[in-house]
């Protein structure tokens, strides 16, 4: 097994773990970006799907991280399971999926989320809460079938990985840290320092 599947087989036993926890998002992860500038923004999103390319996450592409991607296609995920104590970091390019693959997750989205997908404008000022509500009901009454179709704004993201790190909480902080990582095509497994 080459070391890149074995990180991966790594994260799905332990996410297979983490979604028996009482917990209502096992799969929220904090996403990092930065601007061209380099500042850094962080913000949870959820994980929807999990295959051997990497790790993707749906969003509206004019937001914020929208605009974070586009300047600097890298991002950093990062899973924190308290009751396990398990923490995973997973940096590396990201791609957006295909229209394809968008719309097919966009029609298992309830109705209410797909009108909302279309009626929020993702990161910009809002003046009032009535504009969201008015703009919601407008976008209601467009589509009285529900049939509504994607806006080409709303898709996801893959974060294909290049590096990953699983924390493992031990005694008197001397916690456990394994590497994976990426340089110029060849993967490497290591440990660091707690
Ligand atoms: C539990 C949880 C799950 C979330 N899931 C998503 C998500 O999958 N996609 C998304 O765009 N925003 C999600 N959000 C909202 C984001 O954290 C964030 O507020 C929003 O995407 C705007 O971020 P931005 O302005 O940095 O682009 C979630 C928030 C929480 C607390």
């Amino acid at each position: 097994m080459s070391l890149y599947s074995q990180a991966l087989a790594e994260f799905r036993a332990l996410f297979a773990q983490a979604q028996t926890l009482d917990t209502d998002y096992p799969n929220a992860m904090s996403l990092a970006t930065a601007d061209s500038q380099g500042r850094p923004s962080v913000r949870i999103v959820l994980l929807k799907e999990l295959d051997d390319r990497g790790f993707v996450f749906y969003t509206n592409q004019r937001s914020a991280k929208g605009d974070d991607l586009r300047a600097n296609a890298q991002a950093e995920l990062m899973f924190y399971w308290e009751k396990l104590k398990r923490q995973v970091r997973i940096h590396g390019v990201i791609e957006s999926v295909s229209d394809a693959e968008a719309d097919e997750y966009w029609m298992t989205r309830p109705l209410e989320s797909r009108i909302g997908g279309w009626a929020s404008q993702q990161s910009q000022v809002l003046d009032k809460r009535e504009e969201l509500d008015d703009s919601y009901k407008t976008i209601e009454s467009q589509y009285p079938d529900g049939n509504i179709p994607r806006p080409p704004h709303w898709s996801g993201y893959r974060v294909l990985p290049d590096y990953f790190e699983f924390w493992e909480e031990r005694p008197f902080r001397l916690h456990h840290r394994q590497c994976y990582e990426q340089k110029e095509g060849v993967w490497t497994a290591f440990l660091l320092n707690p």
